[in-house]
């Protein structure tokens, strides 16, 4: 049992901003080799929430001196037209990255669209080259989320190997590739889903848990093992006493009787998101210039340094 003053409540806003000082310096340095790294960010549609997203995603480019050019579509937008709109961004060499906000409109096919966006432009790391290329263990552009959460556990805990791992939900978006990063990271990784027997047994097991379900508060005290780290990816919004809350997956009340270091929801997971989608414009920027890789002058160690 922990007392809650001993348990480290992980800054996700702190190390975003470390994420995004790094990335300010690599842009800066990219400048050097007149290189300036562009977000295209397409929204179909109203959906609030996306349209919040989307406002942050394009402010954090700006703070980071990334170029972003937002494409706002009508929800009625064809699945056609979007495709030739990814299709003019592929082919435009001054757009480094494009992100397509999910969900789409339903009558609009989500795999099609972001299997049409160029794999070294995909910085979301959705196509499935991207994904075949994480689960080879090759340098390719991975998903924003996990790899958010992996920069803090590796802060958390450092060297992961040999941890036991257990992810909670298989989404493509986040248990899927969280999988396969801890995995990379020499992890023994489970994944737990809605069809697992036993679940809060093997949570028990786990020195590390990540949780990514979408269900407020499912997870409490009794799953985890005492000393483990707890990822909640969660963000639910829920009425509690009469106003409206954000919670995670996790009962972070509960969980902070027995964990050594938890995220909190709100200010975890989340800013880490928008960091690593900045992060992995630069990225995209370096992998479609290979030949940076040979230059060795200190600005090029900047770069370098933030693949
Ligand atoms: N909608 C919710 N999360 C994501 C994400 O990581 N990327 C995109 N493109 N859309 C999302």
């Amino acid at each position: 049992m922990n007392s809650s003053c001993s348990v480290n409540i992980i800054d996700g806003k702190a190390a975003a901003a470390r994420v995004l000082n790094d990335v300010r310096d690599a842009v800066s340095a990219l400048k050097d080799y007149g290189l300036h790294p562009a977000l295209a960010v397409v929204l179909v549609g109203h959906d609030p929430a996306s349209q919040v997203y989307v406002r942050n995603k394009v402010l954090r480019a700006k703070e980071t001196s990334i170029r972003s050019v937002e494409h706002k579509l009508a929800a009625e937008t064809t699945e056609s037209d979007l495709l030739g709109l990814i299709a003019d961004l592929n082919a435009d060499p001054t757009i480094n990255g494009i992100l397509v906000q999910l969900p789409l409109p339903t009558h609009i096919n989500e795999n099609r669209v972001l299997q049409a966006i160029a794999p070294l432009k995909d910085v979301d790391g959705f196509h499935s080259e991207n994904v075949g290329g994480l689960s080879q263990g090759r340098e390719v552009l991975t998903p924003c989320t996990p790899n958010g959460c992996m920069h803090l556990l590796q802060d958390t805990l450092g060297d992961l190997s040999g941890k036991h791992a257990v992810v909670v939900g298989r989404s493509n978006i986040v248990g899927k590739p969280m999988a396969a990063l801890l995995l990379k990271a020499n992890c023994t990784v489970t994944v737990v889903h809605s069809r697992s027997v036993n679940a809060g047994e093997l949570c028990r097991q786990a020195d590390i848990v990540v949780v990514a379900v979408g269900r407020p508060r499912m997870l409490d005290a009794s799953w985890l093992k005492p000393g483990c780290v707890v990822i909640d990816v969660g963000i639910n919004r829920i009425e509690e006493d009469g106003r409206t809350r954000l919670v995670g997956d996790v009962d972070f009340d509960s969980a902070l009787r027995v964990v050594s270091a938890i995220t909190p929801v709100p200010g975890g997971v989340g800013p880490m998101t928008i960091a690593l989608l900045m992060k992995n414009t630069v990225t995209a920027t370096r992998l479609q210039h290979p030949a940076l890789t040979i230059h060795s002058t200190p600005a090029e160690a900047t770069c370098l340094s933030i693949s």
